[in-house]
């Protein structure tokens, strides 16, 4: 990838499109373009993107090209698809679209064709999922399983809680699969509360097999297991199996290795959903659905390494977010999927997005003088409507938002989905024009009340529209949004897949943790160590897991 001086001098040629732009209406850019709808909308897959009501023209459209141009997108695309170390802070290379190769594909990292391996790990996977599903796969009491309770956080979380909740239309609803991220132990205990020892099983999902939730949240699950089935043989290995590039931590914790899945340290954690990170979704959905997902996800990777430019789904959306971002002011950006499947679509973009773009330094290490990564925020529609959606209509901020819906829906009852998607279209069309005070006067709004009902509209948005939500038109959601993230990367000129933002916070909870139960003076600021002493005054004394643990 190059290493390019300044973005500031590259976005000059926008800025005068930008200041053009900032004085006019989408009112007017519709009003002088009947074509505009089409001519700015693009079909990738089975998604179709309206990206009209945009504060953009032609012109200024041509020039972020040339930005993406200029910046070489399609290069670093090849070169991160080939397996280039493109990672270089962390020395790796960044080959989640491997994941989602077919068989025959070729893909090296050190000289070593990958793809086998990722095949091999998918086949393992389909088989033990099989297993479970058809309760073949037995606890250590003989029953088949019913509860799957994956512990991971992060990257090892977010992705198939996400994926699980979008595709519960696939699942087979005989089995419970829930998430524990939290270290609050109240997310362990809450969900095993009602649950069989006899009929669980844990996945302890952590690349790196250190992660102080996770490992905690594992070690409690186990005490309380082995705490309510008694020491039975085998207990570990019938209940708990390890998703981890750690092979030798997982021995330690006691987990056999052939009940542990694989995957590699060229798989990013918040990439990872392709990996053996997916088997409870594996689980969940069967592994033909989970097949067809991994299709979806490769053929947006096809499209973001192949289309021109100007065609390419992912890379205008990205193109769109520097815009705002870095010549229009925006902070913000809203995920507002309007299917109640996608609902934790926004959390999960929230680490993809901010983990790998909230970054203040240039790939040479120089504090750069642009806006980088937004923060990424939504909920799914209309819930939204009722919460924050005056702030979007008639605050003082712009907030670029997506728009997300289905032509039909899974629960097709009753006319529930042509009213959730008349709202879908409404919210769009009111955000881009509004209002007028003319209009609102001539309603017969008395007129001190005229400014207060003025809706100003040009709140731009993008609207993404496919037939139906599939593990295939899922997978190629996901992937675009991951190819959007790399093209803004390349453009602000970070480094997108490390996230070494996390480690201070961790370091310091590992010096205050023996703190808090010490009593000796606390070693830090005046605040922390007045709140350190509050806690310690206060605190209650533990519970061990196997006794007293959840339940
Ligand atoms: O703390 C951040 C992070 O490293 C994420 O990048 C990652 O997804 C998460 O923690 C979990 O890491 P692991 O899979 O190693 O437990």
């Amino acid at each position: 990838m190059k290493n390019r001086r300044s973005l500031d001098r590259e976005l000059r040629p926008l800025r005068e499109h930008a200041r053009r732009l900032a004085r006019t209406h989408l009112r007017d850019l519709f009003a002088v373009d009947p074509d505009r709808a089409r001519r700015f909308s693009v079909e990738a897959g089975d998604w179709f993107l309206d990206y009209s009501k945009n504060l953009i023209d032609e012109p200024a459209f041509r020039a972020l090209l040339d930005l993406a141009e200029r910046a070489d997108v399609r290069g670093a695309a090849s070169e991160m698809m080939r397996g280039a170390p493109i990672n270089r802070t962390e020395g790796r290379a960044v080959l989640h679209t491997a994941l989602r190769a077919p068989r025959d594909a070729v893909i090296r990292v050190n000289g070593r064709n990958v793809v086998p391996e990722v095949h091999a790990v998918l086949d393992r996977m389909a088989d033990f999922a099989w297993r479970v599903r058809s309760g073949e796969w037995r606890g250590c009491t003989g029953r088949p399983i019913r509860n799957v309770v994956n512990i991971g956080i992060g990257g090892s979380d977010l992705g198939p809680a996400m994926a699980y909740q979008a595709l519960k239309s696939w699942s087979d609803r005989r089995l419970r699969v829930e998430f524990v991220s939290n270290i609050d132990a109240t997310h362990l205990a809450e969900t095993l509360r009602d649950m069989e020892p006899e009929e669980t099983l844990f996945i302890v999902a952590s690349k790196t097999f250190t992660t102080e939730e996770t490992m905690t949240n594992a070690r409690t699950a186990r005490g309380w297991l082995l705490g309510r089935l008694g020491q039975a043989d085998g207990a570990v290995a019938r209940h708990f199996v390890a998703i981890s590039t750690q092979a030798d931590r997982v021995a330690e914790f006691g987990i056999a290795r052939e009940n542990m899945f694989p995957f590699w340290d060229w798989v990013g954690g918040r990439y990872s959903l392709c990996s053996a990170i997916g088997l409870p979704l594996m689980i969940a959905i069967g592994p033909e659905s989970f097949r067809a997902m991994l299709d979806g996800f490769h053929w947006m990777d096809r499209h973001f390494a192949e289309a021109p430019l100007e065609a390419n789904l992912p890379v205008i959306l990205g193109l769109l977010g520097i815009w705002y971002n870095n010549l229009l002011g925006a902070q913000t950006h809203a995920v507002l999927p309007y299917d109640q499947y996608l609902a934790r679509l926004p959390a999960y973009l929230q680490q993809a997005d901010m983990e790998s773009n909230g970054k203040r330094v240039d790939r040479l290490g120089r504090v750069v003088r642009w806006q980088t990564g937004p923060i990424i925020w939504g909920e799914p529609g209309t819930n939204g409507q009722h919460a924050f959606f005056q702030l979007l209509h008639q605050g003082t901020k712009v907030v670029p938002c997506d728009f997300i819906g289905f032509c039909r829906s899974r629960n097709p009852i009753g006319d529930h989905h042509d009213r959730l998607m008349a709202n879908f279209f409404a919210q769009t069309e009111a955000l881009a024009f509004g209002r007028t005070a003319e209009v609102v006067a001539a309603e017969g709004t008395p007129p001190e009340l005229v400014p207060h009902r003025t809706f100003p509209g040009n709140r731009p948005t993008n609207t993404l529209l496919a037939d139906e939500l599939t593990p295939s038109s899922f997978g190629q959601l996901i992937a675009a949004y991951e190819h959007k993230i790399f093209t803004q990367g390349v453009i602000w000129n970070v480094y997108s897949f490390d996230q070494w933002g996390v480690e201070l916070g961790k370091q310091l909870a590992r010096r205050i943790l023996p703190e808090l139960s010490s009593s000796s003076e606390p070693a830090h600021d005046a605040s922390t160590n007045a709140l350190i002493r509050r806690y310690r005054e206060r605190r209650a004394p533990a519970v061990p897991p196997a006794a007293g643990g959840p339940r």
